[in-house]
């Protein structure tokens, strides 16, 4: 404050290299996003919709009878409840080089969703439809499990997607 206008836009030189560092930070934090995001097919899941938990057994709720669904060759959606302390279902077959675009809910307490080998990691609340798109291109198999406390038997709560050549 005060002094020339020459003196007002003076920068001290160590104050003037601190900035240039954290601007290359910024830079640096940006580029590791995009690439992760872009060029690692790192995603965040996604809210599909809301849903009341009351409505998930209701004539016509894909929660009602979860499960696999073909939607054309090799594409696939699968409707998946996660609930004290299961999933259903737990168990499901795929062929190979499918594209499977995963659509959660609980019908009770909050739950996790991870699926080992893959970026599907999702949280998985009542109330909300998580999403997540991914392919199976090695036969193996997959085991997902329940990251998220959830009470006494949640060390239990797991499946497996096999997926055949
Ligand atoms: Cu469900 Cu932990």
């Amino acid at each position: 404050a005060g002094g020339t206008p020459a003196e007002a836009l003076h920068v001290d030189r160590f104050e003037g290299a601190w900035i240039r560092i954290s601007v290359v930070i910024l830079a640096v934090f940006l580029l590791a996003v995009l690439a992760s995001g872009f060029a690692m097919g790192v995603q965040v899941p996604g809210v599909y919709q809301r849903i009341d938990p009351r409505t998930l057994y209701d004539p016509g709720s894909p929660f009602a009878n979860p499960g696999l669904r073909e939607l054309a060759p090799g594409k696939y959606e699968l409707y998946l409840r996660a609930q004290i302390w299961q999933f259903a279902p737990n168990e499901i077959h795929i062929p190979a080089g499918s594209e499977v675009t995963f659509y959660v809910t609980s019908q009770d307490v909050q739950h996790g969703f991870k699926i080992m080998e893959t970026n599907v990691n999702m949280m998985v609340l009542p109330g909300q439809i998580s999403t997540l798109k991914t392919r199976f291109d090695t036969p193996g198999t997959y085991e997902f499990v329940c990251h998220e406390y959830c009470g006494q038997l949640h060390h239990t709560m797991f499946g497996r997607i096999i997926v055949e050549a």
